[in-house]
């Protein structure tokens, strides 16, 4: 299999799909829809729908069932990355190779689009139930899908992540804003994709592991990127966690270490998927190629 080839057309197939869900740009609410797709249009990895559907490949899944999942964890993603970029939070005014959703659009658009982005994700993912007999599996996947997205997931570590800019942290805080602020959506995914071909318990269980280590190595990989990348190459801007004095891997334990680190647990994500005894070679190269990534 040649990797980068294979990676580019399952990207743009992501793309299709996630085209098709996207809201109209009409009516008196227009305004507000052309700032939500202005920033689900700009590109990005598209990593979590992949992984959405390379987990449900893993399993045998072969249903369209997956496709409102794709687009609205993406919706979810790109609805933490408009109000993570609000001069409130990370204040960052370049985002996915465009300015900021509320540089073009003004801080109140950005709110109001994030928030309608986190909601119509579930009005597109509940079309999922029209797509499959297993209604089962989509009222499990959408109970997955809300508990890491609130609370006890993404926004719970945001908050933590916020409240302590300027403050010093522990690993073990840290490890909790990660595993929240990150890994929570990328085990959404992976379990969304296992859960809805049908897995048991075991095996989603096994899953959430692996996707776990896999979204602690890919923010890990995130601060490293943040202080040796260009924004050119990002197309968001760099040094942005030190311009809000946050502790990361790179602050706590050097960049060698934390390369290191995420190499370790990306090696242990994939064995983890491997020891499933299913088979999807992408998927194990898509986690093996974020240690090194560059954007
Ligand atoms: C950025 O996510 C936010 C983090 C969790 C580090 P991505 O790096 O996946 O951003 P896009 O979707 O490719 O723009
Ligand atoms: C944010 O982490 C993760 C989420 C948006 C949930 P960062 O603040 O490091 O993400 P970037 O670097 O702005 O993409
Ligand atoms: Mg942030
Ligand atoms: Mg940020
Ligand atoms: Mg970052």
């Amino acid at each position: 299999m040649n990797f980068q080839d294979e990676l580019a057309k399952r990207t743009e197939e992501t793309e299709k799909v996630i085209r098709s869900f996207l809201p109209a740009e009409a009516g008196f609410a227009g305004t507000m829809a052309q700032a939500m797709n202005y920033s689900m249009l700009a590109g990005g990895k598209r990593l979590r729908p992949m992984l959405i559907r390379e987990t449900y490949r893993l399993f045998d899944g072969k249903e369209e069932v997956v496709k409102p999942f794709m687009a609205g964890m993406e919706m979810i993603h790109t609805h933490s990355l408009i109000h993570d970029d609000l001069p409130a939070l990370d204040d960052d005014d370049y985002r996915r190779g465009r300015l900021t959703t509320h540089k073009v659009y003004g801080e109140a658009m950005g709110v109001l689009s994030g928030v309608a982005l986190l909601n119509y994700a579930y009005e597109t993912m509940f079309q999922a139930f029209a797509l499959t007999k297993e209604q089962d599996r989509v009222i499990h996947a959408l109970r997955v899908v809300s508990q890491k997205t609130g609370i006890h997931g993404m926004l719970g570590g945001q908050s933590v992540d916020v409240e302590n800019d300027g403050k010093p942290l522990e690993k073990e805080m840290l490890d909790y804003i990660y595993r929240n602020k990150t890994s929570a959506l990328i085990e959404a995914s992976m379990m969304t994709g296992a859960i809805l071909a049908g897995a048991n318990e075991q095996e989603v269980s096994a899953v959430e592991k692996a996707a776990g280590n896999i979204g602690l190595a890919f923010q890990i990989q995130d601060d490293i990127l943040d202080v040796t990348s260009t924004a050119e190459e990002l197309g968001k801007p760099v040094h942005s966690d030190e311009k809000n004095n946050k502790v990361t891997y790179v602050t706590l334990f050097g960049t060698e270490k934390a390369a290191e680190q995420v190499e370790e647990l990306s090696e242990k994500a994939i064995d983890l998927l491997k020891s499933l005894n299913k088979n999807n070679e992408f998927l194990y190269l898509l986690i093996e190629k974020l240690i090194n990534r560059r954007k």
